[in-house]
């Protein structure tokens, strides 16, 4: 190990005790401590799947980015290993940034991007983002090898190399800002070290986004997905409420051709908290997908208590009869759950009924009649500070959370799904919740603060009547 390595795990070792864990999530990965953004590198190699994630071991602040580390046999029981990868450039001296994961043979192979200013760090016209690769045998261990894309001439943000094998070759999607224009840049190679530059993969129209951050592609049932993370697109009624945006582009692309796409845009997560997704292919095939919940500038409350950041459910996604992504919970997520507790209660009449208490790590279903419903709001409630609620009046459900005393204060919404039925998936952890709606149709995740005592879970219905098809809860555990 090299010294920044094993500084950069004695920090973690001797911060890990001192966390304050009542945010801190039970069964959603994040750092020992300190500071976690973006999914990195996820793979599965050598019968582990691996998470490597955007981190700064030394403060719940952004800072010279370093890849944290974690394995996992099910993608929910998670095991920290040793930060695998710190700047130490030349490439790379200012911060490891995101990147990806490819199995290469019997080796794994992290391409990443190198971020360096040569110079003072005050303007983005010093700034250098380089592809750099890393390989180990072990999956623990990294053998970096520097620079092998470097900084196209006139570019400074070139970022987040998301690397595919497609025939005989790798391919690499690289997200850049060329002015005020976001882009998505290919590259090909036949060994992850000489790469052929095959020029603008996609590119922003206009107002739609400065930079695209984390681009990812992949196939669906036959259908090419540009999944990515623009920054700069403006609020448009309910869309695109939050700092910067993640979603998709669907089309068609042969290798040698252009990517043909409609242009529409359309975001992947409608909560307050999703970013910087990444998928990868699970050995029988499925295609995951894990984003980092939260946003950048959010207030992140829990950096009081020595750490910040968390990562989402792992999701399956697939493509919907209408050409949209779904995305459910993998189904490795039901192994967490412990004991189910029925509840009822099947009808709700301008009154609020508890159902759970101090409900820490819980799976929440509820099937809701909207056919047989007549109430202005109905939902659940946890504690003074969530609610998950139709709202008949707008047609929307509708996830609020109020925790002014942490400036997180508002609503995120849908529209409501056209079938009678209104089935919902809500997982809820210390400091997070995600809402799964008509089986992965549609889904909302937000981060969460609630004070002791605002932790019960209750049913409400106001000015009518709700009616409940199916409903009850698990316990889960880890
Ligand atoms: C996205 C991002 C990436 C960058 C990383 C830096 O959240 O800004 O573009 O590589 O975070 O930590």
């Amino acid at each position: 190990m090299t010294s920044l390595l094993e500084l950069a795990e004695r920090t973690l070792e001797k911060a890990q005790p001192a966390i304050n864990s009542r945010w801190y999530p039970r069964y959603h990965l994040a750092a020992r401590a300190g500071w976690m953004n973006d999914p990195n590198g996820l793979v599965w190699f050598d019968g582990w799947y691996h998470a490597f994630y955007q981190h700064h071991p030394y403060s719940p602040e952004w800072g010279p980015m370093h890849w944290g580390h974690a394995r996992s046999k099910d993608l929910v029981h998670w095991e920290h290993l040793p930060v695998a990868l710190a700047p130490e450039g030349p490439a790379d001296k200012d911060g490891c940034f995101s990147g990806s994961a490819v199995v290469d043979g019997d080796t794994l192979a992290l391409i990443y991007t190198g971020h360096k200013f040569h110079g003072s760090p005050d303007t983005d016209d010093n700034l250098y983002q380089v592809q750099c690769l890393a390989t180990s045998r072990d999956g623990i261990h990294f053998e970096r090898h520097g620079l092998v894309i470097d900084t196209p001439p006139g570019l400074h943000h070139f970022r987040d190399p998301k690397v595919w094998r497609e025939g005989e070759f790798w391919y690499m999607v690289v997200g850049s800002r060329v002015e005020n224009t976001g882009q998505v840049r290919l590259y090909r190679s036949t060994d992850l070290r000489e790469w052929h530059d095959e020029g603008v993969f996609a590119e922003a129209e206009d107002g739609k986004g400065f930079m695209w951050e984390c681009p990812d592609f992949f196939t669906l049932g036959g259908t090419r997905v540009l999944m990515f993370s623009p920054q700069g697109m403006a609020a448009e009624g309910y869309h695109h409420r939050n700092l910067f945006q993640s979603g998709y582009l669907l089309g068609e692309w042969q290798p040698g051709q252009p990517f043909s796409h409609n242009g529409q845009f359309i975001e992947l997560d409608h909560g307050h908290d999703f970013y910087a997704p990444q998928s990868f292919l699970t050995p029988d095939g499925r295609r995951i997908v894990i984003g980092w919940l939260d946003m950048w500038e959010s207030p992140m409350p829990e950096r009081q208590d020595g750490w910040a950041g968390m990562l989402s459910l792992p999701r399956e996604l697939s493509l919907t009869d209408d050409r949209r992504l779904r995305m459910k919970p993998a189904e490795e997520v039901t192994a967490l759950r412990g004991s189910y507790y029925p509840t009822p209660v099947r009808c709700l009449n301008n009154q609020q009924v508890p159902v759970a208490a101090d409900a820490e790590a819980v799976e929440v279903q509820l099937v809701w009649d909207l056919s047989a419903s007549t109430a202005e709001r109905f939902g659940m409630a946890l504690g003074d500070g969530l609610r998950i609620y139709v709202d008949d009046q707008a047609r929307r459900l509708v996830v609020e959370r109020r925790y002014p005393e942490y400036s997180l204060e508002g609503t995120r919404s849908i529209p409501l799904p056209a079938d009678n039925l209104l089935s919902l998936r809500i997982f809820i952890d210390r400091s997070s919740v995600e809402v799964f709606v008509n089986d992965g149709e549609a889904c909302l995740s937000s981060r969460i603060y609630p004070q002791p005592g605002q932790r019960d879970i209750s049913l409400f219905a106001s000015h009518g009547a709700a009616s409940l098809h199916d409903a009850g809860y698990w316990s889960l555990k880890r």
